[in-house]
């Protein structure tokens, strides 16, 4: 009986989300006034898209195993940020499937590329990203692995990223792609805006400004509104792209994410 009520009590919050979702539609929204909108994100910045975007289809021609079919912005925006900045220290927080260190080493060829991830034994690793399977997570660490062998500017390590400090290294572009939650992401940009350098750049994915469930890997405002206090408190400057250009991913305010670049003041 108890099961049966939090069955249907758990149907009707989903409902609520939806509907929530459903009432966030925002009717001004096309994929051309987003992507004008990004490009002009992209100007202020100092950098170029296009000039990032074409450098990034030409390396997807040659290595078609780095497509990003789900078209996030992230490759366009490393792909510009290569074309004006060398970053001889890179740090990934998220190896995942270590096809981004792969695309990194190929967009900054001298750059030392750090990309930790937790260990398989972990069970956060266990319990995200369909790794719940042994099977299928051995089969997936040793996909990254086989991947990331042999590439001698590419170091990876098993490492929760709350320890990054024992890397003992600074960094000149971080990429905080670890847990999107609180309270890791939170650590996570704390840690970083402490081991990056001056002039350094941090990205951060999967920023929501607002949305319908909090969770602690995927979908959270913690690092909106991490970024937000430390902004108003005149300890970083922060801007947000869209994740995507697409108006598929954007119409709804609720399911909107972006990347946010910061630099520490
Ligand atoms: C979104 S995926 C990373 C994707 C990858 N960076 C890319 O650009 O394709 C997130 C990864 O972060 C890892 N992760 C989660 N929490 C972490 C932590 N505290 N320390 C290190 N890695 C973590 C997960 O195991 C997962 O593999």
């Amino acid at each position: 009986m108890k099961f049966l009520i939090y069955k249907i009590l758990k149907k009707i919050n989903l409902f609520y989300f939806k509907f929530k979702t459903y009432l966030s539609y925002d009717f001004k929204i096309s994929k051309k006034n987003i992507k004008l909108e990004q490009e002009l994100i992209f100007q202020n910045e100092g950098l170029d898209r296009k000039k990032g975007e074409d450098k990034i289809l030409s390396i997807i021609r040659d290595n078609p195993d780095l497509n990003n079919n789900l078209k996030s912005e992230h490759q366009i925006l490393f792909s510009s940020i290569s074309e004006k900045k060398k970053c001889p220290k890179i740090l990934e927080i998220g190896t995942y499937d270590g096809k981004n260190a792969l695309l990194l080493n190929i967009l900054f060829p001298e750059s030392e590329i750090f990309t930790i991830d937790l260990d398989e034994n972990d069970s956060n690793f266990s319990n995200t990203y369909q790794r719940s399977k042994v099977n299928e997570k051995i089969k997936f660490c040793k996909e990254r692995d086989d991947r990331l062998k042999n590439n001698k500017n590419i170091i990876f390590k098993k490492l929760n990223s709350i320890n990054i400090k024992n890397l003992n290294q600074t960094f000149d572009l971080i990429w905080i792609d670890g847990a999107h939650g609180y309270p890791m992401v939170t650590i996570d940009i704390i840690n970083s805006l402490n081991i990056i350098k001056e002039d350094g750049i941090i990205l951060c994915d999967d920023v929501y400004k607002n949305t319908t469930i909090n969770d602690k890997f995927y979908k959270s405002t913690a690092a909106f509104e991490t970024l937000e206090t430390l902004r108003n408190n005149n300890m970083i400057y922060s801007n947000l792209f869209y994740k995507r250009v697409e108006k598929s991913f954007n119409k709804y305010a609720l399911e909107r994410k972006f990347i946010a670049l910061v630099k520490k003041l």
